[in-house]
């Protein structure tokens, strides 16, 4: 059914229609456009835009219509165009003519502009709820190996030794950052474009700061030419969902390699590991995979939305209505994806022995003759030269950094006594790193009690959050 015609003497072409057809996709919108219609009902009633029989009967059509579209009971046809058109179908079929009675004061720009947010704040909720529940898995993961020391890399070399703890909780303060950025995203956000109608507003007595208030919304979208066409909100949500998905391929990136048997530091669980399908000795970590190849489409989406909005004209344009397809694509990939990535990470074991066996492979421990030395008064060019030598001189004769005997450290430098022995220990140099975001162990359990309380906070804001949306204060 279309929302439009009257001047036109015929329906549009059959390949237009197809064209423009949107409610394949957009019926996932349903929900909010119902719920935008309540809120527009409430104030065409209380400005007496309708008379209050009408408003009756189009509020129990519509909340009946809540109850069918959310068991799978009233769904689009061929002939309905997009949602908006299903859903009036909906009333009218209930109601006759009165069904089109609630579009009076409202066109489907303010109304697509309305729903599109309202989706998007009730998945970032979601979104946020699940990046809750991950950094807990990683905290708790990470609070088991405080006291594990391992290689840390750069250049995925072997630097210095760190403590495993600080090596896994690093993941969850950056889930911790989305989840901020969600936070300052949603300030953004909160905003109602209802009200606006096509793009001037409207001369009937709507009060969009009442609908607002109604959806749950902190106020109105002051300009009603930016509110109908602006969608920074879908390019923003894009760009936080492409980069927490970068987050989460650093994770699949780091899984797959510590699994790889060169590595052997990480033992995935069965359930979270894929076989072959003619290797049957294998056991694959395709979690981690897909958590890493995802990243490519969130920031496919991201960019494609984008492109959609560069150069376009303000107020409604069609191009418009290609803002939604990869919208709906990230939110529904990235609530696919973080389930199963937290899950790994809760059954994920580790070698410890392997990996506090490795911690000072590969000279690891020189940034420690170099720290004795400035404590010696020797300025740093000089000591980091002679922890050169020290490693060089190890080369040469097939040694370990703590293997140098007592001449060998004279001859690098005077002041290289036997005592540096004491530092060249993973332990020790763990230890002695205690900045508050330094690795030793102390820091660390300092860093995630404070990942904890943040965490406690951004779960009370999101549930807050999640009840303001609901309607559960609004009404
Ligand atoms: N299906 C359209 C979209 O998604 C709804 C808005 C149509 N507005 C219009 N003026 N044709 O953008």
């Amino acid at each position: 059914m279309a929302l439009w015609g009257g001047r036109f003497s015929s329906g549009p072409n059959d390949a237009v229609f197809n064209l423009s057809r949107s409610v394949h996709f957009d019926w996932r919108l349903a929900p909010y456009d119902l719920r935008s219609s309540l809120a527009h009902l409430s104030v065409l009633k209380d400005n007496s835009i309708i008379s209050n029989e009408v408003a009756e009967q189009l509020e129990k059509a519509i909340k009946e219509l809540q109850i069918e579209v959310s068991e799978g009971k009233f769904v689009p046809i061929e002939s309905d165009e997009d949602v908006h058109s299903a859903l009036e179908r909906g009333l009218k079929e209930k109601l006759g003519e009165i069904g089109g009675s609630i579009r009076a004061g409202r066109s489907r720009n303010d109304q697509v502009a309305t729903d599109f947010k309202l989706y998007l704040i009730d998945h970032m909720i979601e979104i946020v709820q699940q990046l809750l529940v991950l950094e807990k898995e990683i905290t708790q993961l990470a609070e088991g190996y405080v006291e594990s020391v391992a290689p840390g890399f750069t250049h995925l070399q072997h630097a210095q030794p760190v403590s495993f703890g600080h090596e896994i909780a690093k993941h969850a303060h950056a889930f911790s950052r989305d989840v901020s950025r969600i936070h300052d995203w949603l300030d953004r956000t909160n905003f109602s474009p209802l009200g606006s109608g096509a793009l001037s507003g409207s001369s009937l007595p709507l009060n969009p700061s009442e609908t607002a208030k109604y959806l749950g919304f902190k106020g109105v979208v002051p300009n009603s030419i930016d509110a109908v066409s602006d969608r920074d909100f879908a390019a923003e949500a894009l760009f936080i969902i492409a980069l927490i998905g970068v987050h989460l391929s650093k994770i699949g990136e780091e899984w797959t390699l510590l699994g790889s048997s060169e590595f052997g530091w990480a033992q995935l669980d069965d359930a979270y590991a894929t076989g072959s399908s003619i290797m049957p000795q294998k056991k694959n970590p395709d979690v981690a995979e897909l958590a890493r190849g995802k990243a490519g489409r969130f920031i496919g989406n991201l960019t494609g939305l984008l492109t959609v909005l560069k150069g376009l004209p303000f107020a409604y344009n069609r191009d418009l209505q290609e803002d939604k397809e990869s919208v709906f694509d990230s939110v529904e990939n990235i609530l696919l994806l973080i389930p199963p990535v937290a899950g790994m990470i809760r059954t994920t074991k580790f070698d410890v022995e392997k990996m506090k066996k490795a911690a000072p492979e590969g000279f690891s421990l020189a940034t420690e003759i170099a720290d004795f030395l400035v404590l010696q008064g020797v300025p740093f060019s000089q000591a980091h030269d002679a922890a050169g030598n020290c490693v060089k001189l190890c080369e040469q004769k097939n040694l370990q950094l703590h293997e140098l005997s007592d001449a060998d450290l004279q001859q690098v430098h005077p002041k290289l006594t036997g005592e540096v022995r004491k530092a060249l220990n993973a332990d020790g140099a763990i230890a002695a790193r205690t900045s508050e975001n330094g690795t030793s162990p102390a820091s660390v359990r300092s860093q995630i009690a404070s990942l904890h309380s943040q965490m406690n906070l951004d779960s009370k804001w999101i549930s807050h959050e999640r009840e303001r949306f609901s309607g559960m204060m609004s009404q």
